[in-house]
């Protein structure tokens, strides 16, 4: 090698040198945004309108946020408890994400809050209601966009007791932690109001098999039943409960998720049927309008609550990022900014709580048509209880 080609490759190595620098001086890196979804099974469709959410949002911002592009890496977390923590390792370790966005099932969602706490890793869950994630193992780098799954259907219970006049109920989940916690907290509200919940039936999860579990409900009939199925399951399980004829003589109450996402292919079975929600088909807000013209445009379907909190994790992670202009080292300034900004979704305006979980309106809805009417607010600003979150 010449001493003329030594220097002028050297001159170039420089110049790319200062360029990366400029470049990391005006805080023009990209945001690694790691999107830990369900891309296959039960839950397809959910993590499939979380992503269209997130990214309808971030499109919205011109494709920024703090001024920074966004890159997305996914990982498809088959909503397999079992192999949760090495998904999300992956994220952390090897991709080095600035940011976690996931996921759908309340198992898979525990371990990765486990992960992120450990190593500090910001976290946004856009739909797991786990009550563990902003109860024990909440944290100043743990956010949810969506509710805990006690917030959606305590007051189910109440209004199957108060309002119905509903004196014994029984319900119906899949054994896991979502299904648990929200057949619990329905029993809750129940009981508080006088009601009396006569037997809690479990099948594992993913399971559609619910044939001996409908019989059973037929000869003890009960005033109501309450359920959690949501995705595939939950359209299998209400034609079930139809064509059993059940939703002739006992009634079939849940959590939104029973219907949500899934009227099309439900049809008839489902006409008719009380859910509790932070969302409904009609809320008529201005903010809601706009989103669900956006979102039809964008993806040629009408949005769910699966996609509002897809699009409201993006507007967490920018009210974050630009209280720190791009520096997710800053973790306490994050918090603070999340903490006191007041969030315009599509569901109505919602707060964030000390453990970092919407304070938001339930809405009771019927489902009419297509749609998840709404009929009245269940339960106002409902903050979620946070039992045994420290922080
Ligand atoms: C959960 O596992 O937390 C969950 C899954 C689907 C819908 C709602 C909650």
């Amino acid at each position: 090698m010449t001493n003329a080609t030594f220097t002028r490759r050297s001159a170039i190595a420089l110049s790319a040198l200062v360029l990366a620098a400029g470049a990391n001086a005006q805080g023009v890196d990209k945001i690694k945004v790691g999107l830990m979804l369900p891309f296959s099974g039960t839950y397809t469709a959910l993590g499939v309108a979380i992503e269209n959410g997130f990214k309808l949002y971030v499109d919205e911002q011109g494709g920024k946020l703090a001024g920074r592009e966004i890159e997305f890496i996914k990982v498809d977390d088959e909503s397999d408890p079992a192999k949760a923590t090495e998904n999300v390792n992956k994220l952390i370790r090897r991709d080095k994400v600035d940011v976690i966005v996931g996921t759908v099932h309340s198992g898979v969602a525990m371990a990765m809050a486990r992960a992120a706490k450990e190593s500090n890793t910001l976290l946004i869950v856009p739909n797991a209601g786990s009550d563990a994630v902003t109860g024990p193992m909440c944290g100043q780098n743990i956010f949810r966009s969506s509710f805990s799954n006690w917030q959606s259907s305590y007051p189910m219970g109440t209004v199957a007791a108060r309002q119905d006049g509903k004196k014994t109920a029984m319900t119906i989940t899949w054994k896991y932690a979502a299904g648990e916690e929200m057949t619990n907290a329905f029993k809750e509200g129940f009981e508080k109001e006088g009601g009396k919940v006569v037997k809690q039936l479990t099948l594992p999860f993913p399971n559609v098999e619910f044939q001996a579990l409908l019989t059973e409900i037929a000869s003890a009939k009960p005033d109501a039943v309450f359920a959690f199925f949501a995705g595939g399951g939950a359209v299998k399980f209400v034609k079930d409960y139809a064509a059993a004829g059940l939703n002739k003589t006992i009634p079939l109450y849940g959590s939104g998720f029973l219907t949500d996402g899934t009227l099309d292919a439900q049809g008839e079975a489902a006409q008719g049927m009380f859910t509790t929600l932070h969302y409904a088909d009609n809320l008529e807000l201005p903010k809601d309008k706009s989103f669900r013209t956006a979102y039809a445009k964008a993806f040629k379907l009408q949005p769910d609550v699966y996609a509002v909190q897809g699009y409201d994790a993006a507007q967490i992670l920018r009210t974050g990022l630009d209280a720190v202009k791009g520096d997710v080292s800053k973790k306490a300034e994050f918090a603070a900014a999340v903490e006191k900004a007041k969030f315009d979704s599509p569901r109505g305006a919602f707060t964030m709580s000390k453990s970092h979980n919407p304070v938001q309106d339930i809405y009771l809805r019927k489902v009419d048509g297509k749609e998840n009417k709404m009929v009245g607010i269940a339960a106002k600003a409902l903050p979620d209880p946070a039992r045994g979150c420290k922080l």
